[in-house]
């Protein structure tokens, strides 16, 4: 399986960085072949492009090496925080771009924040990734106090974290069909 990780907070200091590699380092010890996005690297100008991206004619170079990642993907996850009740604006910035691309793929969602451990940023997002036809999992991640959890940059799950994100790597392959290599 090829998976995509996409990182989805930006700022300085944020817990997305430890928390989307503990994602990215766990899901390498498995089969899949891992792309990390990070989008505090991979800048993605507010949507600017003048067509609905259901039509696939983008102007900017930039959109068509997301296009390409995305579709080069046979899952995806995204690791989001919480903010303000909801999920990330670069997150739907970078989904927005994309409208094809995204149909069809399984994908889990490893959330983070507060209390609430990120669900309503989850509950916000599932009807988009819905609209976009994507397979949504109900095995998802949640880390409540985020924070606790990172030490020196580095984050630190518990078992049930690590349990958790076992279960959506096993789910998302068991969606992506086995591909004949003879
Ligand atoms: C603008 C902002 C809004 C936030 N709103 C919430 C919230 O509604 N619920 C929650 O549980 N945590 C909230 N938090 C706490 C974040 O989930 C927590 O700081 C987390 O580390 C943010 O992710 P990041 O560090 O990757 O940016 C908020 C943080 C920020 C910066």
């Amino acid at each position: 399986m090829r998976l995509m990780v996409v990182i989805a907070s930006t700022r300085s200091g944020r817990a997305g960085g430890p928390v989307g590699e503990w994602v990215a380092e766990s899901a390498r010890q498995t089969t899949a072949e891992v792309d990390v996005v990070d989008l505090a690297a991979f800048v993605l100008p507010m949507l600017a492009e003048p067509h609905h991206p259901r039509l696939k004619q983008y102007t900017s170079e930039l959109t068509w090496e997301w296009s390409r990642r995305v579709e080069a993907a046979d899952a995806v996850i995204f690791v989001l925080p919480e903010y303000n009740h909801s999920f990330s604006a670069p997150l739907k910035n970078a989904i927005n771009h994309l409208h094809g691309e995204w149909a069809g793929k399984p994908v889990g969602l490893v959330s983070y924040g507060g209390l609430s451990g990120g669900t309503r940023a989850v509950t916000a997002l599932q009807p988009v990734l819905v609209n976009l036809g994507m397979r949504v999992l109900a095995a998802n991640v949640e880390i409540a106090w985020v924070a606790e959890h990172i030490v020196d940059e580095v984050f630190l799950p518990s078992e049930r974290h690590e349990r958790a994100l076992v279960a959506q790597l096993a789910a998302l392959a068991a969606l992506v069909p086995a591909v004949d290599v003879a």
